[in-house]
This record gives structure tokens, sequence and C-alpha cells, in this order.
């Protein structure tokens, strides 16, 4: 299958197009590159660097590929077959940030969304695979959370992708769209040692640690000691990349094997198992050995205290069993990219 991949040049985005490409499909990546890397890109597959609010940009896309302004990686794989289904990855992704600006969050995550969708409708795509997260559920009534617990974010980025689920299921209803929402945990890890996590500026925990592992940080911050939880931390559920990606694999596979009346493939991904900051510290500390002085800080807004997925659904419907599912081999991938890329694909 032909498959684009928008913001295939971010850090989940650009392993999942490694996956689709090693399982023989043809892979076109859209991103604008405002948070991506080139460097990034699956080297056979082909960079439009082009954006999601631009509709001609989307519209010649889903058109004939032939003749349009992109630069190709690799020239042998353009073709002038149409694409066959979308996975979505563009889009901002820091929580905290939401909470300053909600607005950016609403245009690119929302807004953006709506405007590939319309694009994919008029061009007869009917297959989408939406890159969703743990922040639709905020702060949950129960742990593991699953798929059908309620939905109620407690910032403006679960909203903004909130908002998107919740348009696809009237796209299903009314035009037959077929689509899946992983919801993801806390991304975490490296699928290789030179491909991995680079955000500018990072605001992920486990990269904000490795960084004072490598010297260039002296602290890393604890954003609010006072939560309820057994040491006053947030605790979060840490996937390993490589494995979310094969869970967007099986479930492009699934939406093909779909009857027109089927219902949406809907999942959590993460490893049923909870780390509170403090903790992630400690073995982050036991595999760099680094001491990595902390700083106990305010709350920073937004911030769910506790977020564990069940993931039993996925593993039942569709087979996903997670390779790496425990903290220390997903810091040691990360470690292993952040050490030998200090400053990230810039260097
Ligand atoms: N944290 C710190 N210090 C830091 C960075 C983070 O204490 O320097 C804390 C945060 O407050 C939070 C936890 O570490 O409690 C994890 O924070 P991250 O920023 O690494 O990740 P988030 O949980 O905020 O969000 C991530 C993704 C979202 C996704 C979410 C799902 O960025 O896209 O996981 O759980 F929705």
């Amino acid at each position: 299958m032909r498959i684009l991949v928008t913001g295939g040049a971010g850090y989940i985005g650009s392993v999942v197009a490694e996956e689709l490409l090693l399982a023989g499909h043809e892979v076109v990546v859209l991103d604008n590159l405002s948070r991506g890397h080139r460097e990034a890109v699956p080297k056979n597959a082909e960079l439009v660097a082009g954006d999601l609010a631009d509709r001609n940009c989307l519209d010649q896309l889903f058109r004939s590929r032939s003749g349009s302004a992109s630069s190709s990686a690799s020239p042998s794989t353009f073709s002038s077959s149409s694409i066959d289904a979308v996975m979505h990855f563009a889009a901002l992704i820091e929580a905290g940030e939401s909470m300053k600006t909600p607005e950016t969050f609403f245009r690119n995550n929302t807004a953006n969304a709506l405007t590939l969708l319309e694009a994919m409708l008029a061009a007869g795509v009917k297959r989408f695979v939406f890159s969703s997260t743990a922040a639709l559920f905020g702060n949950p009534e129960r742990t593991p959370i699953q798929e059908d617990d309620p939905l109620k974010p407690t910032n403006a980025y679960g909203e903004s992708k909130l908002l998107v689920e919740r348009m696809l299921a009237w796209l299903h209803r009314i035009h037959g769209l077929r689509y899946a929402c992983l919801r993801y945990f806390n991304a975490a890890g490296a699928s290789r040692p030179d491909k991995g996590e680079a955000h500018d500026p990072e605001t992920h925990l486990i990269p904000r640690i490795l960084q004072v592992a490598l010297g260039r940080a002296d602290h890393v911050q604890i954003f609010g000691s006072d939560y309820p939880t057994p040491d006053g931390t947030c605790v979060r559920d840490y996937i390993h990349v490589s494995d979310l990606a094969k869970a967007h694999l099986l479930a492009l596979e699934a939406l093909g094997k779909q009857q027109p009346d089927s219902k949406p493939l809907i999942y959590n991904l993460g490893n049923g198992q909870g780390f509170s900051v403090k903790q992630v510290v400690e073995v982050a500390r036991k595999i760099t050995g680094h001491p990595i002085p902390v700083l106990e800080s305010p709350r920073r807004a937004g911030d769910p205290a506790v977020l564990i997925a069940s993931s039993e659904k996925i593993q039942r419907d569709l087979g996903w069993k997670p390779e790496f599912p425990d903290l220390e081999s997903i810091m040691e991938s990360a470690w292993r990219w952040h050490r030998s890329h200090p400053h990230g694909y810039g260097a």
C-alpha cells in the first residue's frame, strides 16, 4: 500500500514510517519540518515538505503524485498511484505548553486534522490511523484506564485531540471512514541508536533527565511533589516507541479487513505499569551512573496525577504484545541515542 504519514519527520512518525517500509509499503511523509527533522525521515520514504493547513498541497498529494512540488529522498519511489491510507502524527504534543497557548493547539491539532480529513474524503481515501493520547482521560476514575472510561481532559492538548476523535466518529457514521485511534501513554525510548527523541525545546521527562546525565543541565526539575501518589510525584506509563510503531501496523492491517459496518478501532497503548517522576529519575541514575540532581518545583498546569493504561483490548483484538515492556530497557535505548547524539539530529 501507499501510505501518507503526516509528521513522519517527528519522533514517533519517523519510526512508524520505517516500520511501514520494512513491511513492504510505500511511504510518503508530509511534514512542515517546524518540529521534525529531515534526517529522521527514512531514506526510502518520499518527503513532501508541506503544511497540513495548505489544502492545495493536500489535494495535490491525494491526486496524482507526479509533478508535485516535493523534495524526494528517493526518486525511485515516485509513482502515479494514489494514497491508500493516512497515518496522522503531525501535531503539537506538549501538554504543559497547551495551557499557555491553547489556541495554537486547536489550530494545529484540531483544525489541521479537519483539513486533512476533508481532503481525504474528497479524494475517496477511507483509511485513517490517528495518533491519539492518554491526555484524553484527564484524572481517571480508575486505574488502569480502559478505552470506554470517561474522557475529561485536564489540558488543552488532550481536548484538541479529543475533538478529532469526536469528528472521526461522525465521519465514520456518515461517510463510512474506517479509522483507528491509538491513545498513546508516555512514548519513550529509541528504535535504534541513531534514531530517537529530539524536541526543541525538550519538555519530556526522560530526555530532560538524560540531558543532566550528559552534563547539558545541572539538575532536573520535578514538577510537583504534592500529588496524591505514593511519593507525591506524577505517575506515568512509559511505552517503547518501537512497540507503539508495531501497533500502528496491526491497526492498519485490521482496518484493511473491516466490513462497512465494522466499528472504529479505539485502543490504549501502554504497559499497564506506572512509574513516578522520582522512580524514573532513580532508573536513569542506575542506567547512566550519574547522580542526576533534582530540584523540587511547583506543579505544571494541566498534569493529571496518574495515567496508567490497560492495553488488554489491543492485545486481545489485534495480538499486540510489547517487546520492551520494562522501563530499564526503554531507558537504556534512550540513553544509547542521547549519548551518541547529545545535540539531537543537529550534530
Ligand atoms: N516532568 C517533570 N520534569 C520535567 C518534565 C516532566 O517533573 O522536566 C513530569 C511532568 O510534570 C509529568 C511527567 O514528568 O508529570 C511526564 O511528563 P512529560 O512531559 O514527559 O509527559 P506528559 O505526561 O506531560 O505528556 C506525554 C506526551 C503527551 C501525551 C502524554 C500521555 O507529551 O503527548 O504523555 O500520557 F499525551
